[in-house]
């Protein structure tokens, strides 16, 4: 691990060898912008939507980093945070590790396993006072019988040409710095540093007949069309009506 060394955007690397979660312990701390929080083992991982995130020690990348967007972007546009998580993430994976993946509306990080959409990744945004707390976990090297659940995959079942975890670390810290930094340069408009673009091209639900299971117990079906200004999904249902979904949980249905 002696390869992790801060520098740039990232002010400290740390890496401790278990923790509960690293986006608890890093809403806790009173690091500064850049600080990345990595565990080689997480006993309580958290994920969106007050699920879990668990995976076999070592099997996976499982770390946090502290931003701080400040005065410069509006608040309402913090919102894209995770979403520019999970195209940086996409596109280090492409290159470092030779995989394809895909996004899932808002970000989860698909792979193909032997022709099947498997969920190979998942991304938390967090507030903690000024700052957001992104945390991501990665399934590496798990194989078949090590999934935590029959949706899952990882990036070794999907034929990954790399799985040591130190250059992937590397590849997607570098490129989450490159779109941290042109999306702040542009204020966070995600038109001006093409965050929205890279998104919509990079998302397997765009063109999809989903279901978006809405807080509350309500569901809507619908096509998703596209993904608005402010990050949210907008589907087209049957009814003739265009509408923005900010949060829940989606559903591919056909493809
Ligand atoms: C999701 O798919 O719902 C998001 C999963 C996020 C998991 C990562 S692992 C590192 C960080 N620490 C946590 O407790 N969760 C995130």
């Amino acid at each position: 691990r002696g390869l992790l060394r801060p520098g740039g955007l990232w002010t400290s690397v740390d890496v401790v060898a278990a923790t509960g979660s690293t986006n608890s312990d890093l809403v806790a701390s009173g690091a500064g912008e850049g600080a990345v929080l990595v565990a080689e083992e997480q006993s309580a991982g958290r994920g969106r939507l007050d699920r879990t995130w668990s995976a076999p020690p070592r099997s996976g990348l499982f770390f946090s980093v502290r931003l701080t967007p400040g005065a410069g972007v509006p608040a309402e546009r913090w919102g894209w945070l995770p979403l520019l998580a999970g195209v940086a993430t996409a596109s280090a994976l492409s290159r470092a590790a030779g995989v394809d993946t895909a996004l899932k509306w808002p970000n989860d990080l698909l792979v193909t396993v032997d022709g099947a959409e498997r969920k190979a990744g998942g991304i938390l945004a967090e507030r903690s006072g000024d700052d957001v707390v992104l945390g991501i976990g990665l399934n590496v090297s798990l194989r078949a019988d090590e999934l935590p659940v029959p949706t899952a995959g990882s990036l070794a079942l999907a034929g990954a040409a790399v799985t040591d975890r130190d250059p992937l670390l590397r590849a997607v810290l570098r490129s989450l710095e490159e779109w941290y930094t042109e999306w702040r340069n542009a204020g966070g408009d995600p038109g001006r540093c093409r965050l929205q673009e890279a998104y919509a091209a990079g998302c397997a639900t765009l063109g999809r007949t989903v279901r978006a299971e809405l807080p509350g117990d309500r569901a809507l079906v619908g096509e998703a069309v596209a993904v608005d200004g402010d990050g949210r999904l907008v589907l087209a249902t049957a009814e003739g009506v265009q509408q923005p979904v900010g949060a829940g949980d989606i559903v591919h249905l056909r493809p």
